[in-house]
């Protein structure tokens, strides 16, 4: 005679259903770990998982590969240089895409530069990295929003309708001088930058 449990199942559910529903939700599982498996192999394999070989390798393609960059080389690249990229006559310079660059650094509780003059109106490609640990990038007034981290690079595209001041803060707790985050974008009345001239 079996022992009576102390709240009995209902009748429906016996213990060969439940035991299908297990082996259901096992299939379950084993499919999405299949999947996540796979999915860390394609982020592997073409290269665009996070921190993984930061820094180092393809360093013969030049200091920004595919997003990378070596955080303790910024010297080398053009994030040496904070601000937007200029000729030298000091007018923005258009890039291959239609749009200016500005560089900037996060980092030690700042970001530099600590102002950034934009024209109004023209497209800018905000680059981006950290040289410490992990930021956030938000600029007030656009859909500008990205975690920074050391040795990749976020470049994003931003065109600022209107004359004036906006500010670009870290939205991303990385320490004790995190609300001192900020940086200051000023948007100028249109200018006419130079393009770049073709040889
Ligand atoms: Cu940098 Cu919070």
């Amino acid at each position: 005679m079996s022992r009576a449990p102390e709240s009995a199942p209902p009748a429906r559910l016996d213990h060969h259903a439940l035991e299908r529903y297990e082996t259901a939700w096992l299939g379950v599982a084993a499919v999405m770990t299949a999947l996540l498996f796979v999915g860390v192999l394609a982020s592997v394999v073409s290269g665009t998982s996070p921190l993984l070989d930061a820094g180092s390798g393809h360093a013969h393609d030049g200091p920004i590969v595919r997003g990378r960059v070596d955080p303790k080389n910024l010297a080398a690249t053009p994030f040496a240089k904070p601000g937007l990229v200029v000729d030298a006559a000091g007018q923005p310079l258009v890039n291959d895409q239609g749009t200016l660059d500005a560089y900037l650094v996060a980092g030690n509780f700042t970001f530099q530069p600590a102002v950034l003059r934009v024209p109004a109106g023209v497209p800018v490609t905000l680059h981006v990295t950290a040289t410490d640990v992990a930021h956030g990038f938000q600029v007030t007034g656009t859909n500008i929003n990205a975690e920074i981290l050391p040795g990749h690079v976020a470049s994003l595209t931003v065109t600022f309708r209107h004359p004036g001041e906006q500010h670009a803060i870290c939205n991303e707790y990385c320490g004790v001088g995190h609300h001192n985050m900020i940086t200051r974008f000023v948007v100028e009345s249109p200018t006419q930058p130079t393009t770049k001239e073709t040889k």
